[in-house]
């Protein structure tokens, strides 16, 4: 902005609303605010005026449920002497946007920021839930740096069938084995699956959705206590009013994103992100945020900090329960109290509330111990990522929480070599090629194979496939071996219980190791070492990579959209956040 507020404001709206300096566009600024009703004593009267980032629509059916909560929000920012001004963003629905939403976070990211930095906005209240919603909004606010609070939709209520819970995303993968054996039919899968989704709010298992907004309370973003409340509980409906109260108070004690998202903080979730059982999908958003707010996070730091953290939330995928138990249990600020304990939390991380983590859930108890264990009786110990590198690639994460008995058994259990195991590459171009061809029996699929996606990272497959767990073949099924080992250059989902190797950097389309790779190679995945690495000498890789540069390189399909196009043009790779490269230059744009 050139123009220059009124005197004596420190809110930055007044540039717009009051500024005698420039009569002209303040004139036209004004008659248009002023025309749904906000009379010019409010937009002249130096009210904080607070955006809320409204993230729910019809296409987005796990923030939906926003449109509602926004009145409460409404009513907070109005009982604090702000006014709210709601405005819609780029819809990213996980389960409806194709050919896949990790597309669209950057986009909604882009449109954001341009909404944040070029109207009058003084604070804004970050609507998030389905998983993309959580980053893409906390990246822009890092961005732009004006007071922020995030609101969770909340998780659904818990779904059932014949008495048993079924949670979001993780039926479907249940519910497809069945499919595969017989055991359903297609009506029966779909009412399987449709259980699992009982109520207004995202995903009730520990899936990217659940992961991410309890991550935003451990950042310190939302209001301590506030991200497990299932969306249709008065709770969300109350906690939504202290949220716009709360909104306008941010505004006049001006503390920004900078002021929370610290270096302390980003640690904090890392942890917080173990002892839930958090995706996969994590240590991605994470780092897209740190970039943004400009805190050095290495992809590394998931293992130094993570790795030795112990599971203590008993939810699916990893575990039993769901949302509303987590809720009922403690939730996020539970499972911080029992990290306290153990000096695994930098305590003075400042949260939005205007206290430290440490003041908000030092001494807070677990209700309900079958679903947050204690730290000293956890579910499984050192349960964070292992990040693996090799010829293969520069990085990629395993999620140990989620390696079952029976893959244990069959792959971990050598006496002499315990953390590694070996076996013989099948390598899928694409999903596609993935589906069509996985119940070919040609392809020699034993369990002796280690499963290989490429081509589905940020650049290969835009915006990146949740595709590296894949399915073994149905006659393996059938021989009840229901999980092979699967490396990939794309993501899972969070709600996948399948111990993949994934978010590989760089990915084959970028000139990763992958792309040299052959069906029928051998691989050695060492856990203890930490590597991953097809077991090809020096010389036949140098002479494949000839090989493929004399092709052309590895390649992909056409982009379908401009967006498409534009996001493969900038797309960092995974390891780093897949953040537009170049755009993390622009921070703290607001105090500029
Ligand atoms: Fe939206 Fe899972 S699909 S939260
Ligand atoms: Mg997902």
């Amino acid at each position: 902005m050139s123009a220059s507020p009124s005197p004596g404001s420190k809110l930055r709206s007044r540039a717009w609303f009051d500024n005698p300096d420039n009569a002209d566009m303040t004139a036209l600024y004004l008659e248009r605010y002023m025309n749904f009703g906000l009379t010019l004593e409010e937009l002249q009267s130096d009210k904080p005026i607070i955006g809320i980032a409204q993230t729910g629509s019809d296409l987005s059916p796990c923030n939906r449920h926003h449109i509602v909560l926004a009145e409460r929000v409404r009513e907070g920012i109005r009982e604090a002497g702000g006014i709210a001004i709601e405005f819609p963003v780029h819809p990213i629905q996980e389960t409806g946007k194709r050919p896949t939403a990790g597309l669209d976070r950057n986009l909604s990211y882009l449109g954001l920021v341009e909404v944040l930095y070029g109207y009058p906005l003084d604070g804004v209240v970050l609507t998030i839930g389905c998983d993309k919603t959580t980053p893409a909004m906390l990246m822009g606010a890092a961005t732009v740096n004006i007071p922020a609070i995030a609101l969770s939709v909340g998780p659904m209520l818990n779904g059932y069938f014949k008495g048993e819970r079924t949670g979001s995303g993780t039926i479907v993968w249940k519910a497809r084995e069945l499919l595969a054996s017989g055991e359903i039919d297609y009506q029966g899968f779909i009412r399987l699956v449709a259980s699992s989704a009982p109520s207004t709010g995202y995903c009730n298992t520990m899936g990217t959705a659940t992961t991410m907004n309890s991550l935003a309370e451990a950042l310190g973003m939302s209001l301590t206590g506030s991200a497990a409340i299932p969306a249709p509980y008065r709770d969300r409906q109350e906690v939504a009013y202290h949220t716009g109260k709360r909104a306008v108070e941010l505004v006049n004690e001006d503390v920004k994103p900078s002021d929370i998202m610290t270096k302390d903080s980003f640690a904090n979730a890392i942890r917080v992100n173990t002892a839930i059982g958090g995706s996969t999908n994590a240590p991605i958003h994470l780092a897209a945020i740190a970039r943004h707010i400009g805190v050095d996070l290495d992809i590394r730091e998931w293992e130094t900090l993570g790795l030795d953290i112990p599971l203590l939330v008993n939810m699916q995928p990893a575990g039993e329960y769901l949302g509303e138990d987590y809720y009922r249990a403690g939730g996020v600020c539970a499972v911080v109290g029992q990290l306290i304990k153990q000096g695994l939390i930098a305590e003075n991380a400042m949260t939005v509330n205007g206290k430290t983590i440490g003041e908000n859930c030092r001494g807070v108890e677990i209700e309900d111990e079958r679903v947050i264990r204690p730290f000293d009786n956890p579910l499984r110990p050192a349960a964070g990522f292992v990040v693996l590198s090799g010829n293969l690639f520069d990085s990629a994460i395993m999620k140990t929480s989620v390696i079952s008995e029976e893959f244990r058994g069959r792959y971990l259990s050598n006496p002499d070599d315990p953390d590694a195991f070996e076996g013989t590459a099948v390598v899928f171009d694409g999903p596609e090629e993935y589906h069509a061809k996985i119940d070919d029996p040609a392809l020699g699929i034993t369990p002796e194979t280690i499963l290989f996606i490429r081509g589905v990272g940020p650049v290969g497959y835009p915006g990146s496939a949740e595709v590296v767990n894949m399915r073994p073949p149905t006659y393996l099924l059938s021989e009840g071996v229901h999980a092979l080992p699967c490396v990939g250059d794309g993501r899972q989902s969070g709600t996948s219980g399948s111990p993949s190797i994934l978010n590989a950097s760089p990915e084959a389309a970028a000139g990763g190791g992958l792309a040299l790779l052959r069906t029928g190679d051998r691989i050695r995945i060492d856990l203890r070492a930490k590597t991953a690495n097809m077991l090809v000498s020096d010389e036949d890789l140098a002479e494949r990579q000839r090989q493929l540069e004399a092709d052309g390189g590895y390649s992909y399909p056409a982009s379908q959209t401009p967006w498409q196009e534009i996001q493969r043009n900038y797309v960092g790779q995974m390891s780093s956040g897949a953040i537009l490269e170049g755009a993390e230059k622009f921070q703290r744009i607001a105090q500029e």
